[in-house]
């Protein structure tokens, strides 16, 4: 085994599929603290945590030693193992199907690298080039573009690396081959030069343009964006995909975001090289561009491993080809979003103006731009209105279609709460077109019902085994809930006030059997104690109390004989309060609602429109209620 190596493939996945905090989990006890975990360091003594993991990053760092990296280099130093051993350990720990080399595939790795580093170079140099001519006689008229019809500065033109592409047949070549002496092979590999159609030899890929260097996150160039100057098409010409550059895994002007995408914790993606440079330049950090193409699953994973919220804006174009592109984008990603692994909003802005016209069009455009971010609507609701806006909800025929498509919308969101926060929401925005002067509740609840029963939600069979299954979830989750807030209750005296404060507040039961019985036994116990000493006592007295109720004491006996994982529980007695007082809140609602949903198709439209106006509006705010606990559960995770 030992002179085997592993397959690329098999490193790649393993780096991908791994979790810096499971890792570390396993030797050290991590907390929770704002973004990071914090933990006693295991690479030095020490009384207080100062060995910090951040998830999103993947990285942990220690402030007391400084020891640091990500989680192979972990595990290499705390086992004192290989990297080929920590790789090997973690497929099998992660299912990941072995893959090694033989050994001319090893050489021809090697071979792949130092290919690799001699493209980056000779893209380096070919940005030189352009660079330098942007600034000769010849690259005038390129550079006044940039200036006066694109108001940047000489200062930007460098951060940004913009450079002209001479207009001859022949220029980067006899620079890059006959000068510097590169291979043609690799100029050509680089996508600098191609093979001219006729005859031999080869001619310059980019002429007479304006040349944007597309950058990896660490800043080296990959590829090419090349921007006619004289309205020639393509308007913008791209580098062909080469061993570095693939469209649709790079996004432009990562290496000048990353940093600020961690710290606003969200994205914005535009569509065009100049609306990235422009936010850029106007201070707004966190944007990046796609390069003519979808907003893609890989764009996103990538775009993921920046953002803790997974909160990624898509600011296209307002024209029907970025309305287009939009859509595509979302289809793209629709199982994220759909079961929420992905917050996408969409912003389009007013009057169809893309981001590098609307940033530049006044002095409150900044701050204006920065509010319509805020504002953004989740993609949903963008759809929504989509739908609506490009329809005469007065004419029938596209009425049906407006509702056939939003009961396709609602049929493919997975979580309910959300779900039956649009049912009700649909049906306001559907009655609310359609009786534009007046309010009318009738209107609304026939089309509530009716979109009820188009949605899988309203169908029968469906909701009976919806029911079911969600019955016996929702019963082991509460007996959980339950179970904690009293094994904190007991184990946790500075807990106590909390846990009593929050089942008043929200008005919260215990609601089985024995958890009441206990929480009962707690209360007189508690009030017959009168000072604080004794306090300490109250689980002792509770569980002497309890001998003689057997068959309770039976259920409940290991609320007061703590297993390893029950005390692990009490590292984080916050978290889990809240974790668990959510989890009651939420059986509570999701109670309620079911009885206004049932109240609703009971009654009769015709005659008890009072009733059935205050049962819907009862099932509104209940459904707004358990969506907020339901991102904050979410947010928790
Ligand atoms: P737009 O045509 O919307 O460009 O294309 P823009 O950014 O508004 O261009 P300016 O402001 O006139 O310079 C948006 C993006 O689509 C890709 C490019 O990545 C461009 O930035 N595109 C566009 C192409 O790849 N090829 C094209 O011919 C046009
Ligand atoms: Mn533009």
């Amino acid at each position: 085994m030992e002179n085997i190596s592993l397959h690329p493939d098999t490193i790649e996945e393993v780096k991908e599929k791994v979790d810096l905090v499971e890792v570390v989990s396993d030797y050290v006890v991590l907390q929770k603290k704002g973004r990071d975990f914090v933990g006693l360091c295991p690479f030095h003594d020490e009384k207080t945590p100062s060995f910090t993991v951040n998830q999103s990053k993947q990285l942990y760092y220690c402030f007391g030693c400084g020891a640091g990296g990500g989680a192979i280099k972990f595990l290499m130093e705390i086992g004192k193992q290989s990297f080929r051993d920590v790789i090997f350990n973690l497929a099998q720990r992660y299912q990941i199907p072995i893959k090694t080399l033989a050994l001319q595939d090893q050489q021809a790795i090697q071979q792949q690298i130092s290919l690799r580093d001699q493209l980056y170079e000779i893209l380096a140099v070919a940005s030189s080039f352009y660079q330098h001519s942007l600034q000769q006689k010849e690259g005038e008229k390129a550079l006044n573009y940039l200036l006066l019809d694109r108001h940047l500065t000489l200062e930007n033109i460098n951060k940004f690396q913009l450079g002209y592409a001479p207009d001859g047949w022949q220029t980067l070549y006899n620079y890059l081959v006959e000068i510097k002496h590169y291979p043609v092979m690799l100029v050509e590999q680089a996508g600098l030069i191609k093979k001219k159609v006729k005859g031999e030899g080869y001619i310059d890929y980019f002429r007479d343009r304006l040349m944007i260097p597309i950058q990896d996150v660490q800043g080296k160039i990959i590829a090419f964006g090349a921007r006619s100057l004289d309205g020639s098409e393509p308007k913008y010409l791209n580098s062909p995909e080469t061993n570095l550059f693939s469209k649709s895994k790079t996004l432009f002007a990562l290496n000048f975001a990353n940093k600020s995408i961690i710290k606003q914790n969200k994205v914005i993606v535009v569509e065009g090289y100049f609306d990235a440079i422009a936010l850029h330049l106007f201070g707004i950090e966190n944007v990046v561009a796609v390069l003519g193409t979808a907003l893609t699953e890989q764009h996103i994973k990538q775009l993921s491993r920046y953002t803790e919220s997974k909160e990624i804006i898509v600011n296209f174009d307002a024209d029907k080809a970025g309305l287009k592109a939009t859509e595509r984008a979302i289809k793209e990603v629709e199982n994220l979003v759909y079961s929420g692994q992905l917050k996408l909003k969409i912003l389009t802005i007013p009057n169809g103006k893309d981001a590098d016209e609307f940033i530049r069009s006044s002095p409150e455009s900044r701050e204006t731009y920065q509010e319509l971010i805020e504002k953004a609507p989740l993609w949903l609701d963008w759809q929504i209105e989509q739908i609506i806006n490009s329809r005469d909800l007065f004419n029938s025929a596209e009425y049906e279609s407006a509702f056939q498509s939003i009961v396709r919308l609602i049929n493919k969101i997975s979580n309910n709460a959300t779900k039956d926060f649009y049912l009700s929401h649909c049906a306001e925005i559907l009655s609310n077109k359609k009786n534009q002067y007046s309010f009318n509740s009738a209107d609304l609840q026939k089309i509530y019902q009716s979109l009820m029963s188009a949605t899988k939600y309203g169908n029968k069979t469906n909701k009976k085994s919806f029911f079911k299954q969600g019955k016996s979830a929702q019963k082991n989750q509460v007996e959980q809930a339950e179970f904690l807030l009293l094994l904190i209750y007991l184990h946790c005296p500075d807990y106590r006030e909390t846990i009593m404060d929050e089942l008043d507040n929200k008005d919260l039961v215990f609601t089985l059997k024995s958890t009441r019985f206990l929480w009962q036994k707690i209360h007189q116990t508690s009030a017959s104690i009168t000072n604080d000493n004794q306090q300490n006592s109250l689980l002792t007295t509770v569980q002497e109390n309890m001998i003689n109720y057997p068959d309770f004491a039976k259920q409940l006996t290991h609320l007061f004989n703590l297993s390893e994982n029950d005390e692990q529980v009490l590292y984080q007695p916050e978290q889990i309060i809240r974790g668990s007082i959510a989890c009651l809140e939420t059986v509570k609602l999701d109670k309620y609602k079911q009885y206004c949903q049932q109240k609703l198709t009971e009654l009769d439209q015709t005659k008890d429109l009072t009733n059935m106006t205050f049962y819907y509006q009862e099932l509104r705010a209940t459904q707004a209620q358990l969506k907020q606990l339901e991102s904050l559960r979410m947010n928790k995770e």
